[in-house]
């Protein structure tokens, strides 16, 4: 029988994120190749991990054709030089893609099967546009399963803003504004820095090296947020300004029971304490964290108020403030996003979910008086997943 373990977050990182298309870039970059050098990254961070003991490899896309297909799992595993007898697979559940391989392989561990694991994503939004090539079932509409709009994502954050009036233009344009904020000062204070592994890039004007991420808009104002075209509807509330990019990334992460964290002589950023998916309804899918966040809690036996830190995937301000809102949270409360989040730092879909866990552990080691932390996110279709994590540096009498 394998023995139940407790389930650890030894490290993280990821690359610079990337701003999508021919000017971006990450535009003469492969996919594939991007979560390589975040695993090669996260293998050279961590020396004294030796490949065969890997147990399993899970990396997400949420495209999987061309150099986000072929098992990327195993296809970035055999390319990072792990060695043959490593295992690995690909995984798909669109935003929380990376969420999703850290959950699988994290119970995995759990159960007793594995000791170690590498989990991650990518999404190279430029050479996979969002919904490019997706064929959906006609009984969506058919039967009205979905409305026609939802899987619009900006369209069903417009929708969040029609149900609930008071989240208005202006408060998500001031929280977008605050994001941009606080990334500049993270970066200032080199917080972000430290889980950034360069990518060597190539452009018309020769090599060069990724090692900030690219879309970052420090100088943004309020007045400028407020003259943006609103591109889902005429006179809508969502702008670029106030969503999440389009973006090029990967993360990865690595993953162990703690004993084999101890045996290997190797850290623990975090502890696992547990996490929950669930549903809602599509055409309003910003409100998935909500759900997947209250069931998350009970299953762990905590209340909201037990949680600390909260990095939230700011996929459009409109569902970050419908998450503070539901659980009675400030929408410029310092427990949340401390270091910004996807509006300015960009969202590369299925590699996302990874990037909160970095910034989450490294919170964890700057605030020793906060116990229980958690990283969530909503989910194309209609999803919202949610992970509670323990600060393993957590000290009671810290202030
Ligand atoms: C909103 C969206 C359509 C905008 O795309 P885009 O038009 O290519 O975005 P851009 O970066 O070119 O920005 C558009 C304009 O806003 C401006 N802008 C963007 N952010 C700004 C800011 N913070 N301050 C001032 N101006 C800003 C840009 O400069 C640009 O101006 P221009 O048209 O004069 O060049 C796109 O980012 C999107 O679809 N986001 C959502 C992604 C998504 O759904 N992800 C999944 C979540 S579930």
């Amino acid at each position: 029988m394998a023995e139940k373990a407790e389930v650890v977050f030894v490290d993280g990182v990821r690359t610079p994120f990337g701003r999508a298309g021919e000017k971006g870039m990450y535009w003469n970059t492969r996919a594939d190749d991007l979560v390589v050098k975040a695993m090669v990254g996260l293998l050279e961070r961590n020396p004294t991990v030796p490949g065969d003991r890997i147990d399993d490899v899970a990396i997400a896309a949420t495209t999987q054709t061309g150099d986000q297909g072929l098992t990327l799992g195993r296809t970035a595993a055999l390319l990072a030089g792990l060695p043959k007898s490593v295992p690995g697979f690909a995984i798909d559940r669109m935003c929380a893609g990376a969420m999703t391989s850290v959950t699988t392989l994290g119970s995995a561990i759990g159960f007793g099967a594995y000791d170690l694991a590498i989990a991650g994503g990518v999404e190279h939004m430029g050479r996979h546009p969002m919904g490019f090539g997706v064929d959906p079932n006609p009984r969506f509409l058919a039967e009205r399963l979905v409305g026609e709009d939802a899987l619009v994502m900006g369209a069903t954050a417009e929708r969040i803003h029609d149900r609930f009036p008071a989240y208005t233009r202006e408060r998500s344009d001031r929280y977008a504004l605050r994001s941009q904020q606080k990334i500049a000062a993270a970066y200032e204070a080199g917080h972000i820095q430290a889980d950034l592994v360069p990518v060597a890039i190539r452009s018309d004007a020769g090599w060069g090296l990724a090692t900030r991420d690219e879309a970052l808009r420090p100088d943004t104002t309020l007045e400028g947020l407020a003259t943006l075209k609103t591109p889902f509807r005429p006179h809508g509330r969502i702008t670029a300004g106030n969503a999440s990019g389009l973006n090029d990334g990967a993360t990865a992460c690595l993953l162990a029971s703690s004993s084999a964290a101890k045996e290997l002589g190797l850290g623990v950023k975090m502890k696992m304490v547990g996490f929950a998916f669930a549903g809602v309804e599509p055409e309003v899918m910003g409100l998935g964290p909500v759900p997947s966040t209250e069931k998350a809690l009970r299953k762990a036996g905590l209340s909201i108020t037990d949680i600390g830190l909260f990095e939230l995937n700011e996929a459009f301000a409109v569902q970050v403030i419908s998450f503070l809102d539901h659980f009675g949270i400030d929408d410029d409360d310092p427990k949340v996003n401390e270091y910004g989040g996807s509006i300015a730092i960009g969202h590369p879909l299925a590699s996302s979910g990874v990037r909160l866990m970095n910034q989450l552990a490294h919170q964890f080691t700057q605030h020793p008086e906060v116990r229980y932390g958690l990283t969530a996110m909503c989910i194309g279709l209609g999803q919202g997943g949610t992970v509670i994590w323990e600060n393993p540096h957590y000290n009671r009498k810290a202030k």
